[in-house]
């Protein structure tokens, strides 16, 4: 049904060649536990220029700088509030950012001219050996080109710039899956407020219980700070798709199908009973549980791109859930439209 790659032309590099090639200012991606990331030495302006160019991003969209020590946050974040501290303590290394204010003495080329720095401990063996043995800090952005779905495999990294002449991307390290497989919970810290700046697989309830304090889910489209990557169509495959809830699905197909067309569909659902439908070329059944519900979401969308659907539809997932709530900010980011 796919497409099969092409061999892989992925380097199985030893974390020293990785290392070499980022203090000479050059591009390595890195697995994080979340996507993996674009990485580039954070202290090397032309470097984090690099970045921005193999992604086509927007100048103005500050990144996320990843370190492996707890100590290296000084160099970087002006003061850590205490429950700033407290998520730090819980969660690090893990699948979650901290909006703090930057120090004075971080140039504004870092963070996009933007007062605050984003910074994270990733969770992932090579990776943080990288970041230990090299004593770097490094941006990461997901390496995927700008609007485009994340990267949960090394095979997605190498597609995503396969096309760029020359290839911006020096290295690839491979380590296997990610294993969350959506990018990380934003945090951001307002004096003692905390403010949800991107949903994530750590949830504002566990950061809440955390802190003791209510993490602030901001409620209408206004951006709290201007923290560009918010906009409203991202992490999208090339195929058109649909969110459809599962009453909906039959009259959809229904409605698409007629005499005259008859799109290729492909269904990402949660019921067998689905297969049966008719004008549903493919359907994949998508697990029940959102932590892998997460995990296997990018990569069966960029699969499903190369399978020459003219339509993916997707079986909304439960709404109003917390628990879902990442999820469904990823899918209504990737998707042309909806149905209710
Ligand atoms: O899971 C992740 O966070 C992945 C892995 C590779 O670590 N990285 C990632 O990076 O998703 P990126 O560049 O695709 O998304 C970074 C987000 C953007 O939405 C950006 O607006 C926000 O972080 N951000 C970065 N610096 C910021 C800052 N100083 N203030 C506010 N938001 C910031
Ligand atoms: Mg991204």
């Amino acid at each position: 049904m796919f497409q099969q790659h092409p061999p892989s032309q992925i380097e199985h590099a030893p974390i020293d060649r990785a290392i070499g090639l980022l203090e000479q200012g050059r591009l390595v991606a890195f697995p994080t536990e979340t996507v993996y990331g674009l990485g580039a030495n954070a202290r090397n302006q032309s470097a984090i220029l690099k970045v921005f160019q193999a992604k086509q991003r927007p100048l103005n969209h500050p990144l996320i700088i990843h370190i492996g020590q707890f100590a290296a946050l000084e160099e970087w974040v002006q003061t850590v509030s205490d429950p700033a501290e407290k998520l730090i303590q819980a969660f690090w290394p893990g699948p979650l950012t901290l909006v703090l204010p930057k120090r004075k003495d971080v140039p504004g080329w870092v963070t996009a001219g933007q007062p605050n720095i984003a910074l994270r401990m990733p969770q992932h063996p090579l990776t943080l050996q990288l970041l230990k043995d090299s004593g770097l800090a490094l941006v990461g952005p997901s390496a995927n080109q700008f609007g485009r779905l994340s990267p949960t495999t090394a095979a997605a990294v190498e597609e995503a710039f396969k096309d760029i002449n020359p290839n911006p991307v020096d290295l690839i390290l491979d380590g296997g899956p990610c294993q969350v497989g959506i990018e990380s919970t934003i945090v951001y810290f307002d004096g003692k407020q905390m403010h949800l700046l991107r949903p994530g697989m750590i949830s504002a309830e566990a950061m809440s219980a955390v802190t003791g304090t209510e993490v602030l889910i901001p409620q209408d489209k206004t951006p709290l700070i201007k923290a560009p990557g918010q906009c409203e169509q991202h992490y999208a495959p090339r195929t058109p798709l649909l969110i459809v809830s599962n009453t909906q699905i039959k009259p959809c197909i229904q409605g698409l199908t007629t005499k005259n067309a008859s799109p290729k569909m492909a269904l990402l659902g949660f019921s067998e009973l689905l297969t049966a439908e008719t004008g549903i070329a493919f359907f994949e059944k998508m697990p029940q549980n959102p932590a892998q519900y997460a995990h296997s979401l990018y990569e069966r969308l960029r699969l499903l791109d190369h399978g020459g659907f003219d339509l993916i539809l997707l079986e909304a997932p439960p709404a109003d859930h917390a628990e879902w709530q990442a999820i469904w900010n990823r899918i209504t980011r990737a998707a042309t439209n909806r149905v209710e």
